[in-house]
Parts: C-alpha cells; sequence; structure tokens
C-alpha cells in the first residue's frame, strides 16, 4: 500500500485535474520543486561555493541511476542532455561499413528512427520491422542476419503502448555478437528494468516522463565492452580520465562513461532528476510497478466494455506497461483530445488514438472521472 498522505504531499494537483500523460511530459513531486528551489536560493545567495556539494549530488544521482536499472558499476552511468542526444552518441559513434544493418520497430519515436537513418551517408540500412503481429519480438529477430550490427527498440512502444520482452531480443542479440539498443524513456520510473538481465549495451531515457523529472537531464547507460565501440564525437575537459587538472597536454578519455560527458553537467536538472528519483527508493519499484500495470488491466477492462471503443494497446499480460491508447469508432480523435483537454483530461492523440497514461500515484476515483468524462465527450461529439 502507498501512503496516502505521502501521496497527498507529493502531488498537490487540483481535484479536477486528470493527469493521463506521464508519457509525455510528468508532474513533478512536490519534493522536486523543493529541490530545485533550494539550488536557486543557493545559488543567489553563495553561488557556487559549495560547488563539492553539487559535485555530491551529481554522484548520488549516478548511483541512484545504477541501481534503477541495476547496472554492473556506477562508471556505466553517463549524464547527457536527453534520449536523442544519447542514442545520437552511439548512432554517430559506431565504426559502420558499407552493407550493414541496423534492425528496429516501425513504431518508433523519432529520436530512435533518425539518428539511424542519418547513417544512410555510410551505405547502412536501417530496417524497421512491422511489429503488430503475433510475435513482435521474433518479427525482429526474423529481421536479423550476417550485416546487423546492432538491434534497437523502445522498451515500451510510445504510441500503442506495446511492451517488449527485452530478456528475449538481448539473448538473442549476444548469441549473434549484435549490439543491443534500448530506448527506455516508456519504461524507467514506472516498471522494473535489469540491465543486466537483459543483456543491453546501450540504455537510455530522459527524465522527463515516468521517472517525474526534468527535461534535459538524460541516463545514457553504456555497458564497459560497449564503450571500445563508440568513437567520441564530442570532447572538453569534462570527459578526460585525468578530469580536474587543466594544465595537462597529455590526455586520454575517461575509461567510464563519463567520457561522453563533454563539458559541465545541467546541475539544476541533476538536484531535481536526484530528488525525484528519491520518492522512486521510498515506494519501492515493486509496489509502483504493481500500481502502474494495475491502473493499464482497469482501463483495458473498462474500455474493452464498451462497443464504440477499439484498444490499440496489446491486453495480454507483460505485452503492455503504463501507456493504454485506444481508438473511438466513427469520432475525429483530433477532435476528441481537444475535448478531453477542455475538460481537463490531459492526454496525448497518438498513434491514431487517444493515449491515456496514468502514473502510479493517481487514484482510482480520477481514472473513473476520466473515463466519465470520455464517455460523455463521445456521446455529445
Ligand atoms: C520512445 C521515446 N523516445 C524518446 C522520446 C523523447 O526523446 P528526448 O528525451 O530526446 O526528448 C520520447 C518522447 O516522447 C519517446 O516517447
Amino acid at each position: 500500500m502507498i501512503d496516502s498522505s505521502l501521496i497527498h504531499k507529493e502531488f498537490p494537483q487540483p481535484e479536477d485535474l486528470y493527469y493521463l500523460n506521464h508519457a509525455a511530459v510528468a508532474p513533478w513531486p512536490a519534493r522536486t520543486a523543493e529541490a530545485v528551489g533550494q539550488f536557486a536560493q543557493e545559488n543567489i545567495t553563495i553561488g557556487a561555493k559549495d560547488y563539492p556539494n553539487w559535485l555530491a549530488k551529481e554522484k548520488l544521482l549516478r548511483k541512484q541511476l545504477q541501481s534503477l536499472i541495476n547496472a554492473p558499476a556506477v562508471d556505466d552511468i553517463a549524464l547527457v542532455k536527453n534520449t536523442s542526444e544519447a542514442i545520437s552518441i552511439v548512432a554517430f559513434g559506431i565504426d559502420w561499413q558499407q552493407g550493414d544493418n541496423i534492425v528496429s520497430s516501425n513504431e518508433e519515436f523519432p529520436s530512435n528512427r533518425i539518428p539511424w537513418e542519418a547513417q544512410s551517408r555510410h551505405g547502412v540500412e536501417f530496417r524497421e520491422v512491422a511489429i503488430q503481429g503475433q510475435d513482435p519480438e521474433q518479427a525482429l529477430i526474423d529481421a536479423c542476419d550476417k550485416h546487423t550490427r546492432l538491434l534497437t527498440i523502445s522498451s515500451v512502444q510510445y504510441a500503442s503502448g506495446l511492451r517488449i520482452d527485452l530478456e528475449r531480443l538481448g539473448t538473442f542479440c549476444a548469441q549473434n555478437q549484435i549490439l543491443f539498443c534500448v530506448d527506455a524513456i516508456q519504461t524507467l520510473g514506472a516498471i522494473k528494468m535489469d540491465a543486466q538481465a537483459i543483456q543491453a549495451d546501450f540504455i537510455m531515457a530522459d527524465g522527463h516522463k515516468w521517472m517525474l523529472g526534468p527535461e534535459g537531464i538524460a541516463l545514457f547507460y553504456c555497458r564497459e565492452s560497449a564503450r571500445e565501440h563508440i568513437t567520441l564525437n564530442q570532447y572538453g575537459w569534462h570527459m578526460i580520465e585525468q578530469y580536474g587538472n587543466y594544465d595537462l597536454k597529455e590526455w586520454t578519455p575517461a575509461k567510464s562513461a563519463r567520457k561522453f560527458e563533454c563539458g559541465s553537467n545541467n546541475l539544476m536538472g541533476v538536484h531535481a532528476l536526484s530528488a525525484s528519483l528519491s520518492l522512486f527508493e521510498e515506494i519501492g519499484m515493486d509496489i509502483i510497478e504493481n500500481s502502474v500495470l494495475d491502473h493499464s488491466r482497469y482501463l483495458m477492462e473498462r474500455l474493452a466494455q464498451d462497443n464504440r471503443i477499439s484498444l490499440i494497446t496489446p491486453s495480454k499480460e507483460q505485452a503492455y506497461g503504463g501507456i493504454v491508447t485506444f481508438q473511438v469508432h466513427d469520432h475525429d480523435q483530433n477532435a476528441l483530445h481537444r475535448n478531453l483537454l477542455n475538460e481537463n483530461v490531459i492526454c496525448a492523440h497518438r498513434g491514431g488514438g487517444i493515449r491515456f497514461s496514468p502514473h502510479f500515484y493517481t487514484t482510482r476515483e480520477k481514472i473513473d472521472k476520466s473515463l466519465e468524462i470520455l464517455s460523455l465527450s463521445i456521446r455529445f461529439n
């Protein structure tokens, strides 16, 4: 059970606001606003006098992210701007050969498509595999051949909400010497992830969705054995092994994933995301995941009872995460979406339907009320 007084304290959202949009940009918990407020206060009073404390916070955040994904070492964690930047570091860092291919799905968010498509200048093929069938993982596996260098996939698809069996893909990639890249932004903070169990080489996620943090600070996990495959394209004072030695002329890139951080980090974002993650630690990811999946299950059951609605998200166990997307027959989904927003049901129009994404703290009452507003919107639309 999640302590309801904690939820009230951390999420003082208005009674008549139904925030079902954590798959887009999520609200912060109160502690995150406090952390940013304190950081701002410190800046206007003593500036960076206590800079070592900021660095200690940065170190803490790396540890928190390591623990969130069960990475083998804190050295595997880099802090970057966003998911797209992390994917670009990988896409532009691999020594591609003419004829190589990259396997992915045909449902990816542009962040996990455009950096790979840009490798066509090296004669690299980007294979977008249809994953709408009975066995999406097998479809991805079948699309690989001896020229496949990398398989990249979102752990949960942003539009359909389809959740991928990462362990199965990771095992296949490991057995076939294929690099495995996971865009985890629609999972981290909602569903547990174990970097070692899934055998990922790269995992990336910005903080502003299910982790309830700000935009502009992201996790980039790079497995130690994969670090040597990535040629650096950004350099600066922060990424060298001899970090802090400003006079040194003979430098080498850091052995750790810090080598992907060219300059000063976003320390305001660091303070914010660290505060947000402390809430997940306090409650526990088991409880959070249960609650997120419970909401999705409940939403899908309720929506399936309405014959005017078709689910886009698969309702099979393990095949969904925190996203539930659906289509309302004979309705302009765009107009319906605008109507829901007008009624304070904050959701998204994605994948040709309406996307609801409540988080663990969303109450059942708010979900019921949103469904009631949806039903009324359908009737009067
Ligand atoms: C699957 C996925 N990847 C990436 C992003 C965003 O990327 P970035 O962190 O670069 O803004 C989104 C945002 O909607 C997304 O759904």
